[in-house]
């Protein structure tokens, strides 16, 4: 088939499953609600590891309650001794990810529990939207302005309450563990001088701020059918992709050329160092929910080749922002105080090594660089030797800022 006929194919069966979505969600819509009780990230992936772990509410200035965890060690005579719990580190996860991200293999090779074992403060970040998140003051998530957000909001929002909020708490600076979207809104925030006053250091896996070099075949064809304007065209939200619409809408984007089967790799790159025979277990947490506004703005990286705010069309801008164009973040406003580590893979399809040298020449310090030939996007959270490769490098980095007197 020529290309333009295989894309006006898709362009229907997409279309179609948006349409049967938005009927099926009008059709419930009106009916009462009544919420189950929630179980809680504490409950379902840390206390039955053996580590304390109490959750807390933390309100944005825009009214959305985020979750957020704090784990320590499980070596009961820590606790016992009450000695004080060491510096804080606060992780934050990626696109469709949540705070579960962090401690979805053995404590032997989660990060977040790792950390914790290392007598680190551990605080786990939930953004708006996400299922360990808890709503909004006054929107119902059915309300389309529940979903009027994108990484934006995530950077100057929720990551500036939450270190806020730890900071207020712990009376002390902190540490930040970024992968992915977490760096993207860690590099935004870090522009802003009375949130980067708070932060000791930082270590961010598959970082990224520019994405004009993404080489995910997948990703590339949604972004070259405009599929993140038409599903915000069509008055869809809330990107579900746990939901039946959700699945088929990625199902619909496969053929011949772009098997499904390897869904995996055409979004994140070929992953070397995961386990197969965990991804079910992945799946029961795995993707969490987030806008479609969101995936718009990331595409309009992807379309643009800038690192700025939303990009509203001319008039809008000028109405939001003043100016036609939306405001760059500029990494050169980071400061060369900020200790920084990072890690990228050769493999990464969306942290493209490209991009990567993109954003360091644009910082304003030398951070240390870890370079994974073989990593994938996913295995830097996921990755059976992430402990030796990344974990140990990133533990030793923060206690070389000698914040550990204590421990
Ligand atoms: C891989 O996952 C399976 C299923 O959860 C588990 O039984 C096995 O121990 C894991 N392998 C490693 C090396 O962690």
């Amino acid at each position: 088939m020529e290309k333009s006929a295989v894309l006006t194919t898709k362009l229907f069966a997409i279309t179609i499953s948006i349409l049967s979505f938005v009927n099926t969600a009008l059709a419930f819509d009106g009916g009462s609600t009544d919420p189950k009780p929630q179980p809680t990230l504490c409950d379902e992936l840390i206390l039955p590891a053996g580590y304390p772990c109490s959750e807390y509410v933390v309100q944005t200035k825009d009214g959305f309650l985020l979750g957020l965890q704090r784990v320590s060690s499980s070596s009961s005579a820590r606790i016992k001794n009450g000695r004080e719990r060491g510096p804080p580190v606060l992780l934050l996860h990626g696109l469709f990810m949540a705070g579960d991200a962090w401690f979805l293999n053995t404590p032997e090779q989660s990060l977040g529990f790792i950390l914790a074992d290392h007598g680190f403060d551990v605080w786990v970040g939930n953004v708006r939207g996400t299922r360990w998140s808890h709503g909004h003051i006054s929107l119902s998530e059915k309300n389309k302005n529940f979903w009027d957000w994108s990484w934006q909001e995530l950077a100057l929002y929720d990551l500036a309450e939450m270190i806020n909020y730890i900071n207020s708490v712990t009376n002390s600076k902190l540490f930040v563990v970024g992968h992915s979207q977490g760096t993207i809104i860690s590099f935004a925030a870090f522009t802003q001088p009375e949130i980067v006053e708070k932060v000791e250091a930082a270590a961010l896996l598959s970082p990224i701020s520019y994405l004009d070099h993404v080489s995910a075949p997948l990703v590339q064809r949604m972004v070259k059918m405009h599929l993140d304007q038409m599903i915000v065209t069509m008055g869809v939200h809330q990107l579900n992709f746990k939901s039946e619409w959700g699945a088929s809408l990625l199902v619909s984007l496969c053929d011949t050329r772009l098997s499904c089967s390897d869904m995996l790799s055409s979004i994140t790159g070929k992953n070397c160092c995961f386990n197969e025979s965990r991804v079910a277990y992945y799946l029961e947490q795995e993707p969490h929910p987030s806008s479609s506004k969101n995936l718009n703005h990331l595409f309009q990286m992807i379309r643009k080749g800038t690192f700025s705010k939303y990009d509203y069309g001319k008039l809008k801008n000028l109405i939001e922002y003043g100016n036609f164009k939306p405001p760059k973040f500029d990494l050169s406003r980071i400061p060369k105080s900020l200790p920084l580590w990072m890690a990228y893979g050769g493999n990464d399809a969306l942290a493209d090594i490209t991009d990567f040298q993109h954003t360091l020449k644009e910082l304003p310090s030398t951070p240390e660089v870890v370079y994974l030939e073989n990593y994938g996007h996913v295995d830097f959270i996921l990755s059976l030797q992430a402990k030796q490769d990344l974990y140990d490098p990133i533990i030793s980095f923060f206690k070389s800022m000698g914040k550990f007197s204590s421990i």
